[in-house]
């Protein structure tokens, strides 16, 4: 199993990742593929070596999407995504992937991480509990 830097090659397999979170976490949306090849290729000028894969055997099988931003409350560390692929789940590679987030956090000197988890989602929130994360706000959403 290697990590390494993302990098823009590995857009379609990353995207794949994303239809099938979303399936999960918001089946009644509608998801436009190329806004979220728009905002990933973006960050990824901004900030890349915050997104790293998981490759094993040459197959990208994981994926961390980490971001920097400065809020009021001062410099904040976001997840925006990690993904294991179905078969590599239940390892401890997601557990490894957020002991790397948070380093990575640290050596920028950030305090505070924060991230979103729809309820439905119950192994991502117990992998977040386990290490750690507190239910900090709601999210609140209607649809009209
Ligand atoms: C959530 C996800 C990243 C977990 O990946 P994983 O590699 O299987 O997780 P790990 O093996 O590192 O598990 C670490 C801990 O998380 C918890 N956990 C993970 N999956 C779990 C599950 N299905 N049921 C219960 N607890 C679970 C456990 O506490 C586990 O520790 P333990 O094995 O010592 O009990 C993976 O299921 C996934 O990619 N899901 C789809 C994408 C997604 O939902 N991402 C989060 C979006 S916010």
């Amino acid at each position: 199993m290697e990590q390494r830097r993302f990098q823009e090659s590995d857009i379609e397999k990353i995207l794949e990742f994303k239809k099938k979170s979303v399936q999960v976490s918001f089946p009644d949306n509608n998801f436009n593929p190329e806004k979220y090849k728009e905002s990933v290729l973006k960050n990824f000028e901004r900030e890349p070596e915050g997104m790293h894969v998981l490759e094993e055997n040459g197959k990208v099988i994981g994926f961390l999407w980490m971001s920097t931003t400065r809020t009021i409350l001062g410099k904040c560390g976001l997840v925006h995504q990690i993904y294991i692929d179905d078969e590599f789940r239940g390892k401890g590679l997601a557990k490894k992937l957020m002991d790397c987030a948070e380093e990575y956090f640290r050596e920028k000197n950030i305090k505070r991480i924060k991230l979103t988890v729809t309820l439905e989602n119950v192994s991502a929130i117990k992998l977040y509990e386990k290490i750690g994360y507190q239910k900090k706000r709601v999210v609140m959403e209607k649809n009209i």
